[in-house]
């Protein structure tokens, strides 16, 4: 068993008060706000795959009026065998989420353990298993410190991946475990040794840059079912190709945040 076949549950925020009210991103501009009725659709037709097709059972936290990031719960931290390890933002504008997330994790009884004071972290954002290995990206968000402290406190080995771009600027955008040994990634948005340290490591499938614009990479994979974003073909066709049964989703709404399927689902191990 991989660490990804092991998922029955995750953490979704309904998006009542989803919104742009801020530039921490290159996709975010206040002058294209999401429409929020169309948002809170698309949420809800995310959920319904995760929850009907798939069976996932769905957790769901409250999205307080002045956390307007709140939805992208992938950024909460990163579960691991009862641990929730978590989040230190990188912009003042999301840090208000973090007392929320604790105390979320501390009623369902997880043991909550906090990064290093000014070592930045934002969860599954940047930190994604590849079977047993975590694969960790750093400098647009996450630094590079919280790697030894991720790999120290969970005592698994971690592969450091540093982004180049800011349009890639959290390792979910970029970058998707399908299975123990496989990986979707867009390679232009590491740097050459990145590059090189996936291609040693793992058999890879690319990503076009059409497709990795339109967040192909920030899927939600349980087992052998994939849920992406609409509008990736190539990528779709190469799973299904492998065997994987694909899930399209509509996201127009979440990308004017710079987010997608993923950045919506934490997934609890
Ligand atoms: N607007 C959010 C931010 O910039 C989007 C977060 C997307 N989350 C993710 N896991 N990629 O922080």
């Amino acid at each position: 068993m991989t660490a990804a076949s092991t998922i029955h549950q995750v953490l979704m925020c309904p998006p009542t008060a989803y919104d742009v009210c801020y530039e921490i991103n290159p996709w975010m501009h206040l002058e294209n706000r999401p429409d929020r009725s169309l948002a809170a659709k698309q949420w809800d037709a995310l959920y319904q795959v995760l929850a009907t097709k798939i069976g996932l059972t769905v957790h769901l936290i409250p999205q307080p009026p002045e956390c307007p990031d709140m939805v992208f719960t992938a950024n909460a931290g990163l579960v691991y065998e009862g641990k929730a390890l978590l989040s230190q933002f990188r912009y003042p504008q999301r840090q208000p989420e973090v007392a929320y997330f604790r105390t979320w994790f501390e009623q369902q009884g997880y043991q909550v353990i906090t990064p290093p004071s000014n070592c930045h972290f934002e969860g599954e954002g940047d930190a994604l298993f590849v079977g047993d290995v975590l694969a960790a990206g750093y400098l647009k968000r996450s630094d590079i410190c919280s790697h030894r402290w991720l790999a120290d406190t969970l005592g698994l080995p971690v592969l450091s991946l540093e982004l180049v771009d800011d349009r890639w600027y959290h390792l979910d955008t970029c970058f998707l475990p399908l299975e123990a040994h496989l990986v979707a990634y867009y390679p232009e948005a590491f740097d050459d040794y990145a590059r090189t340290v996936i291609e040693n490591n793992f058999e890879t499938i690319p990503v076009c840059e059409e497709e990795a614009l339109r967040f192909a990479c920030n899927a939600v994979v349980i087992g052998h079912q994939v849920v992406l974003p609409t509008g990736c073909p190539q990528l779709t066709d190469a799973l299904q190709q492998r065997g994987f049964v694909c899930y399209a989703v509509e996201m127009s709404e979440f990308l004017k945040a710079g987010g997608a399927a993923k950045c919506l689902t934490l997934l609890l191990r």
